[in-house]
């Protein structure tokens, strides 16, 4: 198979951030992707109607209407959102979900939840309105150790928290481990998972061996191969709870490549063909139209994109680096040779 055509595929967890970096970064995901669930972590948060829709203007401002591309807006749960919060994103008609950060537990996440003892409102109400949660499912506990900061959450929070929210649905963000996707496979149909590209294509000894690849560290962060494996199994199951999510998250190289270096990988760049490369390699190209571009708006309960993209076999070569104002953005595959090239046309935005 040399070319593939699939509905077009959206992307359910995407950082845009704002400004110079926003006209970077935003228009490879719009090239691509019919819709994106738009990250709230900014500084400040996104935490209500108001500046959701202010953040929405500001990314539409700066993409081509052509591409047809929907930004999908999210708000940043923190102790003191209310459900009168609540209801006004339910009924505002862009806003498709709550982002639940734990405090301190990846970038711009301090005013994140400190207790979910205190959002118990906030969360019945998403339950009523029928807004998902979606989470960041790692505990913050300074004496759990950071790879396993995943597993820890799973039977400690979000157990519990699905036991005592019934009608709740949630999409448990960026999954990691073997863990995590037995977790979601056994949960209830009201839990599903997002996967990013470069869990499924890499794992912790590419970040550590032969010197430390400042541009692999993301959180959560990668883990062992065992793990890689049982995502891609779980992606390419053809299971409609595991969906496409890249977790594109751009920092400019000089805050990768730094004393303290900032957690992400940009790969909105270069998505869709390292989603293709993985599905390939587990020999299942034919199930990652259900995994990209199907399963992610049924659960949303949206409708399905109706234009189509097309990937084509055709190697290139990823830039070392790609512009972003004074300084450049590293993006996943960079300097390599990917196999699968998204063919960006007409077709795209219909
Ligand atoms: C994200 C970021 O930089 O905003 N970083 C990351 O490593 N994934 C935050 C997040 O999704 O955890
Ligand atoms: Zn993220």
């Amino acid at each position: 198979m040399d070319e593939i055509t699939l509905t077009r595929p959206d992307d359910w967890h995407l950082h845009v951030r704002d400004g110079a970096l926003t006209q970077a970064v935003a228009g490879y995901s719009a090239a691509v992707f019919g819709r994106a669930i738009i990250m709230p972590n900014l500084k400040p948060p996104v935490t209500d109607v108001a500046a959701a829709r202010a953040y929405r203007d500001r990314i539409r401002g700066v993409i081509d209407d052509a591409s047809g591309f929907e930004p999908l807006m999210t708000l940043y749960l923190t102790d003191d959102t209310t459900p009168v919060t609540i209801a006004e994103a339910a009924a505002c008609g862009f806003i498709q979900g709550i982002k639940l950060y734990p405090a301190g537990a990846t970038t711009n996440s301090d005013a994140g939840v400190t207790d979910l003892a205190r959002c118990h409102d906030a969360l019945a109400a998403m339950a009523e309105h029928g807004l998902p949660l979606l989470v960041h499912g790692e505990v913050t506990a300074p004496d759990v150790d950071v790879f396993d900061r995943e597993a820890a959450f799973l039977e400690e929070r979000l157990a519990p928290l699905l036991e005592r929210h019934p009608s709740l649905r949630v999409v448990l963000e960026h999954v990691t481990t073997a863990r995590a996707t037995e977790f979601v496979r056994h949960g209830p149909s009201r839990l599903a998972a997002t996967i990013t590209a470069h869990h499924l294509l890499l794992n912790r000894n590419d970040m550590l061996v032969g010197g430390i690849r400042p541009h692999h560290y993301c959180l959560p962060v990668l883990k062992r191969e065992r793990d890689r494996a049982a995502l891609l199994e779980a992606a390419t199951s053809g299971n409609p709870k595991f969906f496409l999510g890249t977790d594109s998250a751009p920092h400019p190289r000089g805050a990768k490549v730094a004393d303290c270096g900032c957690a992400g990988v940009f790969s909105a760049a270069t998505a869709m063909p390292a989603y293709a490369e993985a599905f390939e390699a587990a020999g299942a190209l034919d199930r990652l139209e259900g995994f990209a571009s199907h399963f992610g708006p049924d659960f949303y309960g949206l409708a399905r994109n109706t234009d189509s993209l097309t990937l084509r076999r055709h190697p290139w070569s990823v830039p070392n680096a790609l512009p972003a104002g004074d300084d450049v953005l590293v993006p996943l595959r960079a300097g390599e040779e990917m196999a699968w090239q998204t063919v960006v046309g007409p077709q795209a935005g219909g």
